[in-house]
């Protein structure tokens, strides 16, 4: 009797431990999407670490995230790294990211035609992935239903700029300052972003196609890619000056990275003509330019407005949740934030909106 007992004992005592160990196995199981949730996981993966646009998308991201952890007590852990422009290396830390049991990835492509390997990976580990800035093409959105897309209208982007330039010719007085020769036609460069991206592509073609359309008559002397960079536009740009010593009316950048540096190239070239420039984005710096007269305008890119989307969409899908209306999806995949233009006459809404 005594042995039964014993045995039956150590029997009860096994059989406790192994219901024990499993409910600790289920719980850790469950723990991505569980209902009593602590904290939730959520990577960024930018292209890379100096993109004055994409940084400020992040400083946004972060800012909504300790907003909410203040508002609801789960723990957000935002881990946000940068690529160093090579799709291997951000192959590597979006497997890193889904090893190490991340709820969502939040995905900025170096390479927006190359997405195949993060979709599997995410695909199979069940990974939701928001895709931002840099899109991706369609048929690899279409893979998966839990992919999806944040960014903004390009189209419209080249639109309001050209406005920006054909409000500015259409005024006699100004346009006089801007066709300095008095030749009828404004000569312009163009400082282009990076090949292949969707924004450089389309707002290269749709502003200069709206200004033709427009019945203005331009002529393109010179036409660089400058990767998105401030120092690298202002190299570009000494050298179009050095060719072009009178001829440059006009400066039409990608961005305001771009922008700012043709601006840094006539000042430091003590650039006889004054061309008319301006950018896309409304960063800090460009706002501030527009401000001061130094650039003539820029359009209005909504990195605060993308980074909160992206940032409540992440909190919905690491909680398993749907996402919520607050958010406007197109086809259950796209979110796209609409532009506005920037002059010297409204530049003061969007400093105080800073
Ligand atoms: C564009 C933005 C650029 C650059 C680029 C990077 O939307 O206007 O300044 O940040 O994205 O993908």
């Amino acid at each position: 009797m005594r042995t039964i007992r014993h045995c039956c004992s150590r029997l009860s005592i096994k059989y406790i431990s192994v219901i024990l160990i499993l409910s600790v196995l289920l719980a850790g199981c469950a723990g991505k999407r569980d209902n009593v949730q602590q904290e939730i996981r959520i990577a960024v993966l930018m292209y890379d670490d100096y993109d004055t646009f994409v940084n400020s998308m992040t400083k946004h991201m972060t800012k909504w995230c300790r907003q909410q952890e203040r508002k609801d007590g789960i723990r957000i852990t935002l881990d946000i790294v940068g690529a160093k422009k090579s799709q291997l290396t951000q192959n590597d830390q979006a497997q890193k990211f889904i090893s190490g049991g991340y709820d969502v990835l939040c995905v900025n492509l170096v390479d927006r035609t190359d997405a195949t390997v993060i979709i599997d990976k995410a695909m199979a580990s069940d990974t939701p992935v928001i895709f931002f800035n840099r899109e991706p093409v369609e048929e690899d959105l279409l893979r998966w239903d839990k992919l999806y897309y944040v960014g903004a209208i390009a189209r419209q982007s080249g639109e309001l700029q050209a406005k920006i330039i054909i409000d500015a010719l259409s005024d006699p007085e100004k346009y006089d300052t801007i066709d300095v020769n008095h030749n009828g036609t404004i000569q312009y460069v163009i400082l282009e972003g990076e090949a292949g991206h969707q924004d450089d592509i389309v707002r290269t073609n749709v502003c200069t196609s709206e200004l033709i359309n427009a019945g203005f008559s331009l002529e393109k002397l010179g036409d660089e890619y400058a990767n998105w960079d401030r120092d690298q536009a202002r190299t570009k740009m000494c050298e179009l000056i050095d060719r072009y010593p009178f001829q440059i009316e006009m400066v039409i950048a990608n961005n305001d990275d771009m922008a700012l540096g043709a601006i840094d190239a006539i000042e430091e070239k003590d650039y006889i003509l004054d061309p008319f420039v301006v950018g896309i984005n409304g960063t800090e710096d460009a706002l501030e330019a527009i401000r001061t007269m130094k650039l003539d305008g820029s359009v209005y890119n909504d990195s605060k407005g993308q980074a909160e989307n992206i940032m409540e969409m992440a909190y919905a899908l690491g909680k398993g949740e749907a996402i919520p209306p607050t958010v406007e999806l197109t086809f259950d995949k796209y979110v796209f934030r609409p532009y506005s233009i920037i002059t010297y006459d409204n530049v003061q809404k969007y400093l105080e909106n800073e």
